[in-house]
């Protein structure tokens, strides 16, 4: 049996190393686009080592070492996976642009997008979600890995919606661009999966005379019974904050742009890669669709929302061993040692992220604010009863070290904070075993939870090798960190679609 994989990584090692040739029968991405928007101004000072990390952040791109290495690996064909069509256009591209943010973000791209179409099966197909402002760069990154190898573009899908700001000076841009490409002639394409409603009376064109056709054309324009295969514009509303499936991720796409993908290029079975997930839209519509499918994403922000998402959907039981596996997080001390001194000038390192996440099976908010925050990284909130027995959230602080050496006083530090927000337990989580601090911790004795009836430590100290050997918190809740996702099952299936 296929097993369906997270992975937690960049996705060019992750295609290179653990995704085989001719193994995935659709791969759909959305990945950051060359916008020079930014999502945040604090992810602006990239350090070398987590370049690509931080550059999933941030939609404009830098030319840097990483954007060099590539560069250079197109140009002296690493590997050979480099068609001569594609060598020459980033070559030419360079000479067109210059060594700026644009090739850095095409540079990327091209080394990905070779990948992408390794791995696709004969049959398969690809489609590139990306914005106006890059579209036509990428057509031509596509063509020169796609139509060189025997494989064709298929159809520039604009994704038109409304809502949002509007310029004053402009039309108001509404709209996203996915290319679809195919790898050979032989590409699936379902069209009565995703056919729709003919607007017209169907029954007056029954009459062959009323079918029309294009002079010296014997294409037949029967209605069909089943309804028409939709146009090349699709009119689908945008997730906003109305929307039933947002889970408040900044990129969330619509379950039925991707539903209308899937049902049309894989068939129950199939593998569905996406290489970008961000908070796992794909994944979740292909689970439901009875897919198999192939996720990787950089930040463990998404990986631990996509845990989530799909728990909440499909029940515990979507993740359990025999049927998924979770790679590129940390297994051992050493990767946990790893991960926690990477260079990483984000206010949180992922590796603070990683543990409050897991630890608290993936409940707890990450704490953004830089400064003022009394060395608090995360906060959850679990359900309890009031002095009137009424239910009430009570919150949870996570306080995450790294050094191998802490003093006592972190702990008093940290019931300050406790007291300060009136909170009923801490977490301190620290990399190193700390047997010095338990003493500390437990003269702040401990919390009773009445509704479930457990009794907490008001302080507790966690290392890192009881997470990795499986240590969760115990977390009565039912608000969840972002909105529930909504329980999928076949029949339950949104529909946003507005056809014209
Ligand atoms: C636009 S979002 C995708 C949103 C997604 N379609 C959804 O509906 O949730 C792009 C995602 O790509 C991820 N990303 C950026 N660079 C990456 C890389 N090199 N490898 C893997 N993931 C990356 C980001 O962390 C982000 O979650």
């Amino acid at each position: 049996m296929t097993k369906n994989k997270l992975y937690y990584g960049d996705n060019l090692d992750v295609l290179r190393k653990h995704v085989k040739d001719e193994s995935v029968d659709l791969c759909y991405i959305d990945p950051p686009f060359n916008s020079k928007r930014n999502y945040n101004q604090i992810y602006n000072n990239i350090g070398k080592e987590d370049a690509a990390q931080a550059q999933a952040f941030v939609d404009t791109w830098t030319w840097n070492m990483i954007a060099n290495e590539g560069y250079d690996e197109i140009i002296s064909n690493k590997n050979g996976v480099f068609t001569a069509q594609s060598i020459s256009l980033i070559a030419g591209l360079s000479q067109v642009l210059g060594k700026g943010s644009l090739l850095a973000y095409l540079v990327s791209m091209t080394q990905r997008i070779a990948e992408i179409y390794r791995v696709l099966k004969p049959t398969g197909a690809f489609y590139l979600h990306c914005d106006p402002t890059a579209s036509h760069y990428l057509k031509l990154v596509l063509d020169a890995i796609f139509c060189s190898q025997g494989g064709d573009f298929r159809n520039e899908i604009i994704w038109a919606y409304s809502g949002g700001g509007r310029p004053n000076e402009d039309f108001a841009r509404k709209h996203d661009v996915i290319l679809r490409y195919s790898k050979t002639d032989k590409v699936v394409f379902n069209a009565d999966e995703i056919r729709v409603p003919y607007n017209l009376d169907i029954e007056k064109y029954k009459s062959p005379k009323a079918w029309g056709s294009h002079k010296g054309s014997d294409k037949s324009y029967a209605p069909n019974e089943l309804g028409k295969i939709p146009e090349d514009w699709w009119l689908i509303s945008p997730i906003n904050s109305q929307s039933k499936e947002r889970l408040g991720y900044p990129t969330q796409k619509p379950e039925s742009l991707l539903e209308r993908i899937i049902k049309a290029s894989s068939n129950e079975g199939d593998v569905i890669l996406d290489a970008y997930c961000g908070c796992g839209t794909t994944i979740a519509v292909a689970e439901r669709l009875k897919r198999n499918w192939i996720g990787i994403d950089i930040t463990y922000q998404s990986v631990s929302l996509i845990m989530k998402r799909l728990e909440e959907s499909f029940g515990k039981s979507v993740l359990e061993k025999d049927v998924f596996t979770l790679s590129g997080i940390p297994q051992d001390f050493d990767s946990a040692v790893a991960l926690a001194n990477k260079q990483d000038d984000r206010v949180r390192k992922e590796f603070e992220k990683w543990f409050v996440l897991t630890y608290s099976n993936n409940r707890a908010i990450i704490n953004d604010k830089k400064g003022g925050d009394g060395g608090i990284d995360g906060t959850a909130f679990m359900l309890d009863f009031d002095e009137q027995n009424k239910q009430e959230l009570k919150k949870v602080l996570f306080s995450v070290k790294s050094s191998k050496k802490l003093s006592p006083s972190v702990i008093r530090d940290l019931a300050g904070v406790l007291d300060r927000e009136n909170a009923a337990i801490g977490y301190l989580l620290t990399l190193y075993p700390m047997p010095n601090l338990a003493k500390e911790a437990a003269k702040y004795g401990t919390y009773q939870n009445k509704l479930v009836g457990h009794t907490y430590s008001k302080i507790e100290v966690v290392e890192v090798q009881q997470i990795l050997d499986g240590k969760t918190m115990y977390l009565p809740t039912t608000i969840q960190v972002v909105k529930k996702a909504e329980r999928k099952t076949q029949d339950n299936v949104t529909n946003d679609i507005f056809e014209s």
